[in-house]
């Protein structure tokens, strides 16, 4: 297994590119099940995640070609609709291809996720929604079986929580559903929106997009023809690097990023005592002279975002007083809290709260990843802690970050990748 290992307090300078999201890359690719003819996607990441969604669909007989950032997804002639656990069991998000599946084939099995670091991590309110479409969903054996022969039908969707995977499946089901499909309390995240977009271009109308009221109208299970589109900008990679930046106190500008998706990933920066010099598709943060303690709460978007949390959490030990970060989305999203404290970080937990007490000079040591933002929140860590660190089982990271340790190593920082 490779690790990551880094000195750090050097300081960072230069620009860096961002990638496109992981986050609106996976439903469209499962969006790719709703098409008649290939589907090109650019600015893709290389990340695993997305490989892996692209070996289920190539299990299920899609034909798939990934390079350079571009994909080509053919659905035409899949030959079968059962994704297996084997696959399903890496990557939760595997869940994307039961919408799609079901309302163009009428019959499907996905494998149930399993379990995750951060939470338990249902699905009753995708299945809910779906027999709410006329679906008859069976568990049999860890797998969801799902049913619905002669379609889904457009129905009216109240999600007693809001979901961002949820909406997108039930988004992408009832594209091809008889009649309209309205969901109450849909997700807002940027991803979910693009998802909506790319499908208005192939037809779909799509009323209230970017709000939580959706209304879809579907097109009796006509496939689509999409045209060719760019996965827009990855908004917790560009998040990352901003923190990074906020925690070695240096000057960086990242590009190809999208301001308006990090209105409170900034305004959180500048509340802590940075500054953002924001252009159309560019950022550019500069150091605080004091770092602030802040009060944050993760909400859905436009809120402060979960998947930020475990990075905030890292730059709040250089803070000068007490912050506090309430976890409000999954049950156990602090396992990079212990990590942190390894470090030498002064956090205390009480339930969803963490109080971080700063600032703290952090120590280099081993450290472990448990999770996707966790490990990132240990690079940061490590890249302000004394002396040298090393970060195991980074196959985390390597599920959402592309190239990580390259891009930093372009901005000055010394890290590099070594085998166990
Ligand atoms: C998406 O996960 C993201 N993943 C997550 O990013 C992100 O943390 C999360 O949304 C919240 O923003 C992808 O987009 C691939 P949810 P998702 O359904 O859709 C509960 C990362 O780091 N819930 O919005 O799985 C659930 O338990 C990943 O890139 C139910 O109770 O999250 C959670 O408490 C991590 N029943 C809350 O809703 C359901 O049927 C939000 O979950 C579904 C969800």
């Amino acid at each position: 297994m490779d690790y990551l290992q880094l000195q750090g307090q050097t300081p960072l300078h230069g620009n860096i590119p961002i990638s496109g999201a992981k986050n609106a890359s996976l439903p469209l690719i499962a969006m790719t099940l709703l098409s008649k003819t290939p589907v090109h996607i650019g600015n893709v990441p290389e990340v695993v995640d997305i490989k892996t969604l692209l070996k289920l669909l190539q299990h299920l007989g899609a034909a798939c070609s990934f390079e350079d950032h571009r994909i080509t997804i053919d659905t035409c002639c899949l030959t079968d609709t059962k994704a297996t656990y084997d696959i399903v069991k890496t990557m939760r998000a595997s869940i994307l291809v039961l919408g799609p599946l079901l309302t163009r084939f009428g019959h499907c099995e996905v494998s149930l996720p399993g379990g995750c670091a951060i939470g338990q991590r249902p699905i009753d309110l995708h299945l809910k929604a779906l027999e709410k479409m006329g679906a008859t969903i069976t568990i049999k054996s860890g797998y969801v079986v799902a049913e619905a022969p002669d379609g889904l039908v457009g129905a009216a969707i109240v999600f007693d929580k809001i979901t961002v995977t949820g909406t997108a499946n039930i988004i992408m089901a009832a594209a091809l559903a008889r009649g309209t499909t309205t969901i109450t309390n849909a997700a807002r995240e940027p991803e979910v929106v693009q998802l909506c977009n790319v499908l208005r271009q192939s037809g779909i109308v799509i009323e209230g997009v970017g709000s939580a009221y959706l209304s879809i109208h579907g097109t009796d299970r006509a496939l689509l023809e999409m045209v060719p589109f760019h996965v827009i900008p990855d908004r917790i990679e560009a998040g990352t690097y901003l923190c990074a930046a906020a925690i070695t106190n240096s000057t960086l500008t990242l590009t190809g990023v999208c301001p308006a998706h990090l209105e409170t990933v900034i305004a959180k920066l500048e509340e802590m005592g940075f500054y953002c010099d924001i252009g159309e598709r560019t950022i550019t943060i500069h150091p605080a002279e004091t770092i602030k303690p802040v009060t944050i709460t993760t909400q859905e978007y436009p809120g402060f975002p979960t998947d930020m949390q475990a990075q905030f959490m890292a730059l709040c030990t250089q803070a000068s007083g007490t912050s506090t970060i309430e976890e409000r989305l999954f049950e156990n999203r602090f396992m990079h809290v212990s990590e942190l404290q390894r470090l030498g970080a002064d956090i205390k937990l009480s339930g969803h709260i963490a109080t971080i007490t700063g600032p703290t000079k952090l120590s280099g040591t081993d450290v472990m990843a448990t999770d996707l933002r966790a490990s990132s929140a240990l690079v940061l860590a490590a890249l302000v802690a004394e002396g040298e660190t090393d970060i195991h089982r980074i196959y985390h990271l390597d599920r959402g970050y592309e190239k990580l340790e390259e891009k930093l190593q372009t901005l000055g920082a010394h890290i590099k990748r070594l085998k166990e």
